[in-house]
């Protein structure tokens, strides 16, 4: 078969559909190389995190186009010291011929002062992402697990994890305050090493998560995200009883939203890892991630999704 030759340029909003089919055709079922995600809400549209990507990626999200057509897209955040690689897909039938790697050199060139800083990202089980990772010096640091639970499990976690004396949770709904003394800011300052308050705007709006925040006197001790559908995440904690809590109260509120809870868990992060298998949850699929050397402090933190952390 003859080898097709990629164009690469620079994503327009009128790529996020292609991009998006390209992203469909390799999350199905039959196809299930790469990131393992949940089936999307509304396969017809490209996410609203597809327009904050290219919005926030000061031009490191590409795309890889045959005969006008998008067949590869790859998409990077820098937020504070970290380079996180959020989108890396190319269609199954493109696969092999070099498009993945220059997407990734094009992203990498794009990102503004890369040097000095941490190139990290999340990949599923395909060969092929975790050797361009590693070509790219993020190497393997340890499993992203996928653990799942239902309403009993969640009960059961709330009630091993009570709130500490004092602490409440309450809504955190203050997308347009987020000054640099936020809480939110401050815990991510803490446990990820670097501030990004432009992905908390976008969570709590367009992201369709609401974020709660546990509170002792005038202290947070932890924030945690709940989308729509059962998932968890991020959540940031400032030390392993506020990470208890937070987690127990999080995921007994998704409990009652859906059937089922889904949340990420970075393999460091015993303290969250024992609590949920302690009641119950049932680990259904792990990714890993790579970095090109340790970053933040994980222990206390479970990401988001594999685009933003
Ligand atoms: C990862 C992905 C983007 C790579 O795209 P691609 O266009 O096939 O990549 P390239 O052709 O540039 O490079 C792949 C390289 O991996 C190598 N490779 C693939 N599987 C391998 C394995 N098991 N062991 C060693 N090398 C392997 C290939 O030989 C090739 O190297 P070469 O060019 O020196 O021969 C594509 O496989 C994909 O979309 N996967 C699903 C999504 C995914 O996992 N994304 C990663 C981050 S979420």
């Amino acid at each position: 078969m003859a080898t097709p030759s990629a164009k690469l340029e620079p994503a327009e909003p009128e790529d996020l559909p292609g991009a998006w089919a390209v992203y469909l055709a390799c999350t199905r079922p039959e196809d299930q190389s790469g990131c393992r995600q949940a089936a999307p809400d509304r396969p017809d549209l490209p996410p609203p995190l597809y327009a904050h990507l290219l919005l926030t990626s000061e031009g490191a999200f590409w795309v890889a186009r045959y005969e006008d057509q998008v067949v590869g897209f790859a998409a990077a955040v820098t937020r504070g010291r970290l380079w996180w690689l959020s989108e890396l897909w190319v269609a199954p039938g493109f696969r092999g011929r070099g498009i993945g790697s220059a997407l990734l050199r094009k992203v990498r060139r794009a990102s503004r002062g890369v040097r000095g800083r941490v190139l990290a990202g999340l990949t599923g089980p395909d060969g092929a992402g975790m050797v361009l990772g590693l070509r790219a010096g993020m190497w393997a640091r340890y499993p992203v697990f996928t653990v799942e639970g239902g309403q009993e499990a969640a009960e059961r976690l709330r009630r091993a994890n009570p709130l500490p004396p004092g602490a409440r949770m309450a809504r955190y709904d203050a997308a347009a305050k987020l000054g640099p003394r936020s809480p939110l800011l401050r815990l991510d300052r803490e446990v990820l090493g670097g501030t990004r308050a432009d992905d908390h705007v976008f969570w709590m709006t367009h992201g369709g998560r609401t974020c709660l925040l546990l509170w002792k006197g005038n202290r947070a001790l932890a924030y945690a995200y709940l989308g729509t559908g059962g998932e968890v995440g991020p959540l940031a904690a400032a030390g392993p009883q506020g990470l208890r809590s937070a987690l127990g109260l999080v995921v007994s509120k998704a409990a009652r939203k859906s059937e089922t809870v889904r949340l990420r868990i970075p393999g460091i992060n015993q303290v969250a890892l024992k609590a949920v298998l302690d009641a119950g949850f049932q680990l259904v699929a792990d990714s890993q991630l790579l970095a090109s050397e340790e970053f933040g402090c994980l222990e206390r933190y479970l990401p988001g999704d594999e685009s933003l952390f």
